[in-house]
């Protein structure tokens, strides 16, 4: 089994069952094109984020790291006319790519990018009484945040609201308890949370393909 072999059975898998999208390849194009990293979550990623969002009836989806707003137009389009999507990203150059790509798909009045440190807007979120509870919460920023994320993630929902957190086995380092890596230790963090936290139930899943040998966890707020 090799990084080839997963890469080819995604590409069997998107080509047949997602195919050709103009907005969705165009976003990547013109994401590749303006310099940024290619770490957008994979088509079958991106709609499986789809398909939870319309199974939880969202309305309201915080997004935190945005890049190139790839994600972002995956989980808006599961959005009802009047449904929003707020999306936080601390690079301007990644925002101003993400808001050329949302007007693209039609977005732009569902979707809000605020350009800043997660941790410095996220308290700007609590008293909005048109987004919060959130709905849906997509954990995709830099990964040594992803505890204090998930604090405010848990502040803004209610019960029902799913949070869902990329790259959180990282080629399965994330087994390596004396990692000197800031992220590893950051996903260990979130991992004992979860552990002392009665408000959630979650599963973690590893993954492999087109973007190799990682995992997301899935955390559903209970009470
Ligand atoms: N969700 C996107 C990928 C996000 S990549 C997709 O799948 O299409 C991670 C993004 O988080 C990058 O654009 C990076 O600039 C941003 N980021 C990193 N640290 C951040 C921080 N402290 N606050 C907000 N965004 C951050
Ligand atoms: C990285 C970030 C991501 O969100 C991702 O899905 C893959 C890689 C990174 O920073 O390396
Ligand atoms: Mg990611």
């Amino acid at each position: 089994m090799t990084a080839t072999k997963w890469a080819d059975v995604d590409e069997y898998l998107n080509a047949l069952h997602i195919g050709a999208d103009p907005v969705l390849d165009g976003a990547v194009a013109a994401s590749v094109a303006a310099g940024l990293p290619p770490i957008a979550v994979a088509p079958n990623q991106g709609k499986l984020l789809h398909l939870l969002a319309r199974m939880q009836h969202a309305r309201s989806i915080l997004e935190i790291g945005t890049l190139g707003g790839y994600s972002t137009i995956w989980l808006a389009r599961a959005l009802p006319r009047d449904g929003h999507l707020v999306t936080l990203e601390f690079d301007p150059r990644h925002a101003a790519v993400a808001r050329e790509n949302i007007a693209r798909a039609g977005l732009t009045h569902t979707v809000e990018v605020r350009v800043g440190k997660a941790i410095d807007l996220l308290p700007q979120l609590e008293d909005d009484e048109r987004r919060v509870p959130f709905d849906m919460v997509f954990i995709d920023a830099d990964k040594k945040s992803i505890p204090e994320y998930f604090e405010w993630a848990l502040k803004l929902s209610r019960p029902g609201t799913l949070i869902v957190v990329d790259n959180v086995i990282r080629a399965g380092n994330v087994v390596n308890a004396d990692s000197t890596d800031a992220d590893i230790q950051g996903i260990r963090r979130f991992n004992e949370m979860l552990v002392h936290e009665p408000r959630v139930i979650v599963t973690t899943l590893q993954t492999v393909g087109s973007k190799g040998y990682d995992g997301l966890a899935f955390v559903l707020v209970t009470s």
